[in-house]
């Protein structure tokens, strides 16, 4: 992972936010190679799930909402993490990711103060830690009733006990931790002038909400009937206690979720019998919850093939009854197999009608819809699949980052690194290289060249340094092509005249093409072997 994070910096891909600020935790910035890609992911799956399909609309909603909407979705008063803050360092911690310790805690009921008196009955206790004595334990106390008020505390009623498996003291010095509290992961801000409790508002932690939202004006608009989806793509913000593993799990991060509606079960059977397996094939009408969820997860596992990420590259979590929300019937996570451990990509979730009967019941506006092939009305009820960009964009490069150990003619080993990105969401697609670029006629062919192939692709032209330089740096930009221009494309072999180099990433080998095919062979190896 190091190295990923390393080559993520120096290429330029991911960076940390205001970096000449020492950065700011759970924040990144995405350079020039990393907003490309990002950009490439995105509108692969926007392409695919909305425009490719005439089932679903997309919408671009607002970051900011009305704030009843969180009341209604439930995240105002449940979005939360049960937190602990140590008493001595007031590092704050999720309860859940406290180690626990085994071995000698110590106790007090108070401390008073050696000048004036002064009592201070708050008890304290510390774990000691391995390696620390009792003194080093009883400073941790006396540094807690300083804190407390007093100059020179004395210790009061000391005394100790072996705890097993104890999660309530912080690894890192000792001290007790306070018990859990819930900690609301919405990040907040106020609307207008005045800071006050009417007006506060968050920042979406979820683009979902803006979707059910609005359900009713885009079936409107679209004129789709159910079966049919809205997605979106956008920013979504989590105040999350402890960012981390890189961009895996950011503070700012974005979303691409679909809301796709369908009938209730009992509706569906009104048209034969409910499927009870994955059915297979295409949608129908006697399609409920569970097919529906299937098709879903089968849709997404060919989309991640689009993009690179193989089926045995992914695994599949299905959440057991207990870690499911209330209201979910299934949620099956998608996890891609990251450096750092087997970690969630995607959720999709059988959500029934929660959402939008909460929105009915919060707003007072009715979310039935009428059916007109069922001849009824009902609140539809939804399958969600909901996936981060930014673990995507991180997917994609842990599985494009290779090492090879090459050796050229003079049998010189050396390590390549190379980023072997699908060529649909390579960054950039061709790089096009002068072979000397103090020779004005290759220049001139390079740069035509250039032309040629920029009105349907990202190239890259790169004069600066020997080839075999400029092809590594591509290399590690994952640049799946490279054209070089040398002294045949000018003729000095007449039969390659107007022919350049073509070489590939992946392999490193070279072809001769014709500049005239060259545009329709490039297109067609883009699309890659899916
Ligand atoms: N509307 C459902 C929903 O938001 P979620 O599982 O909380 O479900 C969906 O989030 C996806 O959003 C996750 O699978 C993950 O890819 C991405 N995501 C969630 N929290 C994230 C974070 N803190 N940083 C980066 N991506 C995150």
């Amino acid at each position: 992972m190091e190295k990923i994070v390393s080559l993520c910096k120096r290429r330029g891909f991911i960076f940390q936010s205001s970096e000449i600020y020492g950065g700011i935790n759970g924040f990144w910035d995405y350079g020039p190679l990393g907003a490309e890609l990002k950009r490439n992911l995105k509108d692969i799956w926007w392409r695919s799930m909305t425009q490719e399909r005439e089932d679903m609309a997309g919408i671009d909603a607002t970051i900011i909402m009305h704030p009843k909407i969180w009341d209604a979705s439930g995240h105002t008063t449940t979005f939360a993490d049960p937190m602990v803050d140590c008493l001595l360092s007031k590092k704050r911690f999720r309860a859940d990711q406290v180690t626990p310790l085994t071995g000698t805690a110590w106790f007090w009921t108070g401390a008073v103060d050696k000048e004036s008196g002064k009592a201070c009955n708050d008890p304290f206790s510390m774990f000691q830690l391995p390696g620390k004595d009792a003194n080093a334990v009883r400073k941790g106390a006396l540094l807690f009733y300083k804190e407390r008020g007093l100059e020179e505390p004395e210790l009061q009623g000391e005394t100790t006990k072996e705890v097993t498996e104890s999660t309530q003291y912080n690894e890192e010095n000792g001290s007790l931790l306070t018990e859990p509290r819930a900690f609301n992961l919405m990040l907040k801000t106020h609307v207008g002038p005045v800071e006050s409790a009417d007006n506060v508002a968050y920042l979406r932690p979820e683009t979902a909400q803006a979707i059910f939202a609005q359900f009713k004006i885009v079936h409107e608009v679209s004129r789709k009937s159910v079966p049919f989806g809205i997605c979106q793509i956008g920013k979504a913000f989590r105040n999350e206690i402890n960012p981390r593993n890189f961009t895996f799990r950011s503070r700012e991060f974005e979303q691409m979720e679909i809301e796709y509606f369908i009938r209730p079960d009992e509706v569906a059977a009104t048209f034969g019998p409910l499927p009870e397996e994955d059915p297979g094939g295409e949608p129908q009408p006697n399609w409920g919850w569970k097919a529906w969820h299937a098709y879903w997860l089968r849709k997404r596992l060919e989309w991640y093939e689009t993009i690179g990420l193989e089926r045995d590259s992914l695994e599949l979590y299905w959440q057991t009854p207990e870690e499911l929300a209330h209201y979910a019937k299934a949620t099956v996570d998608i996890l891609y197999k990251f450096p750092f451990g087997t970690q969630e990509l995607e959720g999709i979730a059988a959500r029934g009608n929660f959402d939008l009967s909460q929105h009915q019941k919060f707003s007072g506006k009715s979310m039935e819809y009428y059916d007109e092939a069922a001849k009824t009305k009902y609140i539809p009820h939804v399958v969600e699949p909901s996936a981060g960009v930014d673990r995507m964009v991180l997917a994609v490069i842990c599985h494009a980052y290779h090492e090879e150990i090459v050796t050229d003619e003079k049998g010189k080993s050396e390590t390549r690194i190379v980023m072997k990105f699908h060529p649909r969401v390579a960054p950039i697609k061709v790089g096009i290289f002068p072979l000397l670029k103090n020779k004005p006629e290759l220049v001139a062919k390079a740069r035509e060249v250039q032309a040629l192939l920029r009105p349907h692709m990202n190239v890259f032209y790169d004069d600066a340094g020997a080839i075999g330089r400029r092809y590594r740096r591509q290399d590690e930009a994952g640049t799946p092509f490279g054209v070089t221009i040398d002294f045949d494309t000018l003729g000095e072999d007449p039969i390659l005249k107007d022919t350049v180099t073509l070489r590939d990433r992946d392999t490193m080998k070279q072809s001769r093409v014709h500049i005239n095919d060259l545009l329709p062979t490039l297109l067609s190896k883009l699309q890659g072997p899916k």
